[in-house]
């Protein structure tokens, strides 16, 4: 091997994957070492995905994997080929928050906002599952998720508003709330 040829440019093999995010099919290709997490921030625009740890700690990354909340810097791309993946840019309807994120937001339930999302999406998975959580089950469900700023109280009754609001009904509608009609970018 000449010195030249330990400069050269590594060409890693790829992969096609076809999923759909957010409702929409998506098809790249994509190496096999690609987590999931940078392909759906740098490869796809949705910058909600918070990327903390990288380690599969802080729950920052939380995104639903055909349902399930999966830390996405654990996650290969090519692992989801053919799969359905939200992220918290999917929530937000025509610009109007999702109950649950109404909710963050009446609770003041973030600080940095850093962690938002994952719990957000956290959450989403939570309710899903169990519209009537008590305190157990919502410290249960938000245990892979980690925040530095906020102490927890306001999250938990975060999600216990998003869990009223959903059980009447609620939908997408920011108009009570002059200023948060905007999609959430924290
Ligand atoms: S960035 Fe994925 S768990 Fe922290
Ligand atoms: S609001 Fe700052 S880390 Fe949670």
């Amino acid at each position: 091997m000449s010195a030249d040829d330990t400069h050269a440019p590594v060409e890693y093999p790829t992969e096609e994957i076809s999923l759909t995010i957010n409702g929409e099919s998506v098809a790249a290709e994509v190496e096999p070492r690609h987590k999931l997490s940078d392909f759906l921030r740098d490869r796809q625009g949705l910058r909600g995905v918070r990327v903390g740890c990288e380690h599969g700690v802080c729950g920052a990354c939380t995104v639903l994997l055909d349902g399930r909340a999966v830390k996405s810097c654990l996650t290969y791309a090519v692992q989801v080929d053919g799969a359905e993946i939200e992220t918290v840019e999917g929530l937000a309807d025509d610009g109007a928050l999702h109950p649950i994120q109404e909710s963050f937001h009446e609770e003041h339930a973030l600080q940095c906002g850093f962690c938002t999302s994952g719990f957000v999406m956290a959450t989403k998975e939570l309710l899903d599952d169990n519209p009537d959580p008590d305190r157990d089950d919502i410290e249960a469900g938000l245990a892979d998720n980690v925040c530095r700023c906020t102490g927890y109280q306001n999250i938990y009754d975060a999600v216990n508003r998003a869990a009223d609001r959903l059980e009447d009904g609620a939908t997408t509608d920011a108009s009570d709330h002059p200023g948060s009609g905007e999609a959430d970018d924290e």
